[in-house]
């Protein structure tokens, strides 16, 4: 069977135990580490356009999380502080496989928030779900002012072609789900042309349905070096690598169901989005910083105070990507395969107390 793509890719929808909804802690700390990129590029639009009637946002990857109408609360504020009267017209954009139901049940929320902290009535905020592939166009020309899309743009809009080795053994990416520090060049290439290209793809569908002038803000893993010799890089899905290897040296899967298997994710060192950008040529760079983010630090354990950090690690990346991991090995490895990665994590972490990971924050205007 191969790898699996956008069909079955969701965030795990709900908000159970193991639900987005209650496992995005690393989401939320990257929103928050972002928000003055937003803040920023919204006060720059309106002081260029002060006279701008309705802002039409586009919330890329929204997800069924909480997270969801972090970045428009950020625009309600400025605009409120600004004693703005425009208007907001907020699409909440996520592949057809999202939890919509959940995340519209955080709309009464914000709009109570609205009236009891700010006590202002600033005009009309309308919210529409846009069931929808961020690869392709969302909306017609030309409508949109404001685009935010945080921790999405990593995943592939599908794995890149011929990992498997049936064609030529050499893109074989052998007891890895994803790139590694020792991946065989073949594979290495295979995985960046596949972000070249839908990076690319991105940039121009949002470059015609976002108006001249219009701002947006991208924020999405990175890694530390050019030609993938930094480990820490790749410990998330390395560490589910070994979880699967340590099950097929205990007869418990097959190994090549792990060599079938391979994450259509991507994690590009910044170089390579800003020459991706410049090539593209609709959009240009106000600001690009690439931050450092500790996977364990703040307020990691806000979830659940009781569950070790190996433990929260595992419930994080669990909410991501367990409809894939089902989707290729079936539902039965799941439980022993996280309780394995928590554990690696866990071994890890009596080493490396402060893991991180790199993340790259673009404010962009179309122009
Ligand atoms: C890790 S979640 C991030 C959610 C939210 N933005 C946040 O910061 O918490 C990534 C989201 O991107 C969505 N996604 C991935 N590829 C997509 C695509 N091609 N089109 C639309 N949404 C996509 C996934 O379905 C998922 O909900």
């Amino acid at each position: 069977m191969a790898t699996p793509t956008l069909h079955v890719f969701h965030m795990n929808g709900g908000e159970g135990d193991t639900s987005y909804a209650k496992n995005c802690a690393i989401q939320s700390k990257v929103l928050s580490i972002t928000r003055p990129f937003v803040e920023e590029a919204i006060q720059d639009y309106i002081n260029k356009d002060f006279s701008v009637d309705t802002i039409t946002i586009a919330e890329l990857g929204c997800s069924s999380g909480p997270t969801a109408l972090e970045a428009v609360t950020t625009i309600m504020d400025v605009i409120e502080s600004r004693r703005q009267r425009a208007k907001l017209m907020v699409y909440l954009v996520d592949l057809p496989g999202n939890d919509f139901n959940k995340v519209f049940t955080f709309i009464p929320s914000l709009q109570r928030r609205l009236r009891e902290e700010k006590g202002v009535d600033f005009g009309p905020c309308f919210i529409a779900g846009l069931p929808g592939n961020f690869y392709g166009r969302l909306l017609p020309n030309n409508s949109l002012q404001f685009v935010h899309c945080s921790s999405s743009l990593n995943w592939l809009s599908q794995v890149p072609l011929g990992l498997e080795g049936k064609d030529d053994p050499k893109m074989l990416n052998k007891g890895k789900v994803y790139l590694s520090v020792t991946s065989p060049g073949h594979v290495i290439d295979a995985y960046r042309l596949q972000f070249r290209k839908d990076f690319t793809t991105f940039l121009k569908c949002r470059s015609e349905e976002m108006v001249l002038g219009g701002r947006m803000v991208l924020s999405f893993m990175g890694r530390r070096s050019i030609d993938h010799t930094f480990e820490e890089d790749y410990y998330p899905m390395e560490f589910i690598a070994q979880a699967l290897m340590t099950m097929v040296s205990q007869g418990r899967l097959k190994e090549e169901k792990v060599d079938s298997f391979n994450a259509p994710f991507y994690a590009p060192h910044h170089e390579e989005v800003k020459n991706l950008i410049e090539e593209e040529s609709s959009f240009y760079v106000d600001r690009f910083e690439a931050i450092e983010v500790e996977w364990a630090g703040g307020k990691f354990n806000l979830n659940d105070p009781r569950l070790t950090r190996g433990a929260t690690m595992a419930k994080m990346q669990r909410a991501v990507l367990e409809s894939m991991l089902e989707h290729h090995f079936g539902e039965d490895i799941i439980d022993e395969l996280f309780l394995r990665y928590a554990k690696t994590w866990e071994d890890h972490l009596l080493f490396d107390e402060s893991p991180t990971f790199i993340n790259l924050v673009i404010s962009l205007t179309r122009m």
